[in-house]
């Protein structure tokens, strides 16, 4: 996911938003289906750290031209370092997988929220290399969790729609109750 400019009105439903970041007008609806806080991660702390990767929840060791690499080598635009600092700053949970023996990151995702009652999850990346070895699913489980032990069970993302196969087991769904989300479009507003 990537940050857009948008406008969600509040209260917002248990809902979520999916939208392809490349592809403004693609936007999907959302769905949130909350997991408990009996939630079992898939691969435990202890598991990652014996395949040599160490979790991380603050940006305070994270080298953010590292991160940033991992954006672009999935495909998101490169960003300004100094933004990506402050919109770490202005973020209320992360976490972030590092590679032990290169020290590098290779997973990411965080959210941000108003703290109480909504979140929304962003920047969900794990780098080509280590794709499809349950790392993704490692950090989204850890980052619901954190969310849902703050009492916030209103959590929604953007997804492309080519991974939303990959948040649906997470808890997600399109579109629920038939709720859509809308992002704000200066196009839309020209016409
Ligand atoms: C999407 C992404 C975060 C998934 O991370 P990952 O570490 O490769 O995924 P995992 O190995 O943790 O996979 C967990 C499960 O999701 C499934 N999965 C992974 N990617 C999927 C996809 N695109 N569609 C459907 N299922 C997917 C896996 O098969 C696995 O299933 P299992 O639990 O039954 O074995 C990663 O591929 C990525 O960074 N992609 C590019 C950036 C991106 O698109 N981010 C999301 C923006 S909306």
């Amino acid at each position: 996911m990537l940050l857009h400019s948008i406008t969600i009105s509040t209260p917002l439903p248990p809902s979520i938003r999916f939208k392809s970041p490349n592809s403004p007008k693609k936007t999907l609806k959302i769905s949130a289906q909350i997991l408990t806080n009996t939630t079992k991660f898939s691969i435990s702390d202890q598991d990652l750290e014996s395949r040599g990767f160490n979790l991380h929840k603050s940006f305070s060791e994270l080298n953010l031209d590292h991160l940033n690499s991992v954006f672009v080598a999935v495909g998101f635009p490169k960003r300004d370092p100094e933004k990506i600092r402050i919109a770490l700053e202005h973020t209320d949970s992360l976490l972030w997988i590092e590679h032990l023996k290169t020290k590098k990151p290779v997973a990411f995702a965080r959210a941000t929220g108003d703290g109480v009652f909504n979140a929304i999850i962003w920047d969900v990346v794990v780098d080509p290399s280590y794709q499809g070895i349950g790392l993704g699913k490692a950090v989204m489980e850890r980052l619901v969790e954190e969310l849902l032990q703050k009492g916030i069970s209103n959590i929604a993302l953007y997804s492309e729609p080519r991974v939303i196969g990959f948040y649906r087991p997470l808890g997600f769904a399109a579109d629920p109750d038939g709720i859509r989300g809308m992002v704000y479009s200066r196009k839309q507003k020209r016409k």
